[in-house]
């Protein structure tokens, strides 16, 4: 009798528990239940620290905290009521990359190419010597260049070389110079290099345009630069001399390099001394998009400025090696060739030498040039 009546209240209390269990779990199922005192809703102020999992900001998070810092590492973009809209990217992941391509590759493979054309010509030079007038000097000098000529040359030509030095400092100075002149020294050339830098690349920019208008007729290219370069220009061999006109191909070569590198490195320098107000590039990949290359074409200003600073670098670079060669040949290289550039009068048989078919025009057309 006794045990059965403790078996009936066992039972009893069995069916009353799953009883509730079912009822709490069906409230709780409908939302009727009251939130436990820890969790947050939107009109609950939110929990003090952001490491209980929720999204700071009174609302009701659905996202870890740490995917939404990585989110903005990785340079998600929110909203900001300042004027600066660029202020809504708290990380902009690209800066990295800008970086690590301006101090690595671009810093690297610049001072080899540099180096690389100091060692060729130093070659060249020990194996071929000076390039001599084969049949000597004529006695007789015919104009070359003209006084506008020459002010657009050296116009350019010092303008860049100042602005090749100061942009170079720019890149290596701090490994190369500030250790051999500190801090203070330093820090005053770059300055006064940096200004340099700026107001100088007006005047490149005005002899670019000179010499572009004074030579463009003289470097269309031609079937007579095809021979030329057949030859090397004569270059390596005494005694050849594959006729030309006023420029031969590989002067055509350094014009088109200095006017269109010329051109490329003003503008992505002007985008560099007034940032964030031009961007070239968005425009510039949707034009090589019709080559079907899948270039980015929805670029932030950011992006638009690093894209500015890599290309400039690089364009400048590789302009700078250009050069070292052109000075090489325009000066020790070459006899006959500096005066050209520096009274503007050249010798005759330098210019039947080198520039065979243009001696022809000069000496056939209406303005003869000859001077004695
Ligand atoms: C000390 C530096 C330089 C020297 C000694 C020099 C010398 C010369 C000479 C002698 C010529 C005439 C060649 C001829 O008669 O056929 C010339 C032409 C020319 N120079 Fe320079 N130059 C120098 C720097 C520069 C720089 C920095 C640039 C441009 C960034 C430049 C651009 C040109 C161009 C485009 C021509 C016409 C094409 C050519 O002859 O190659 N020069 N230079």
């Amino acid at each position: 009798m006794t045990a059965s009546v403790t078996r009936l209240r066992r039972d009893a209390f069995s069916f009353l528990l799953g009883l509730g269990l079912l009822v709490a779990a069906t409230i709780a199922a409908t939302g009727n239940l009251t939130a436990p005192a820890s969790a947050q809703t939107a009109d609950q102020p939110a929990a003090e620290s952001p490491t209980e999992g929720r999204v700071p900001g009174n609302v009701l998070g659905n996202q870890a905290d740490s995917d939404f810092w990585r989110a903005v590492r990785q340079g998600e973009r929110g909203r900001v009521s300042i004027p600066d809209a660029r202020a809504g990217q708290l990380i902009q992941s690209e800066g990295d990359n800008w970086r690590a391509v301006r101090n690595g590759p671009v810093t690297v493979y610049g001072a080899w190419a540099m180096l690389g054309v100091i060692i060729v010509l130093a070659v060249f030079f020990a194996l071929r010597g000076r390039i001599r007038i084969d049949a000597g000097p004529s006695g007789t000098t015919i104009e070359r260049f003209n006084m506008l000529e020459r002010t657009a040359h050296w116009i350019t030509a010092t303008s860049f070389i100042v602005l090749a030095l100061t942009g170079l400092n720019i890149l290596y100075g701090r490994h190369v110079l500030l250790p051999i002149l500190g801090p203070e020294i330093f820090s005053a050339i770059t300055l006064a290099g940096k200004y340099a830098h700026n107001f100088l690349a007006f005047a490149f920019m005005a002899g670019v345009v000179m010499i572009f208008l004074l030579w463009v007729r003289h470097n269309i290219p031609s079937r007579l630069d095809l021979k030329w370069l057949a030859v090397g220009g004569g270059l390596f061999k005494k005694g050849v001399h594959p006729p030309a006109g006023k420029f031969n191909a590989g002067q055509k070569l350094i014009f088109w390099a200095v006017v269109l590198g010329g051109i490329s490195i003003s503008l992505s320098g002007l985008a560099l001394l007034f940032p964030f107000e031009m961007s070239f590039f968005g425009t510039t990949f949707a034009a090589l998009n019709i080559f079907g290359l899948g270039l980015p074409t929805d670029l932030t200003m950011m992006q638009e400025m690093q894209l500015s600073q890599l290309w400039h670098g690089v364009v400048a670079l590789i302009l700078i090696a250009i050069v070292i060669g052109h000075i090489y040949i325009g000066s020790l290289g070459m006899e006959g060739a500096f005066e050209a550039m520096g009274s503007g009068q050249v010798d005759l048989n330098w210019a039947k030498e080198h520039h065979a078919l243009w001696v022809n025009e000069m000496r056939s057309g209406s303005k003869p040039q000859a001077a004695e």
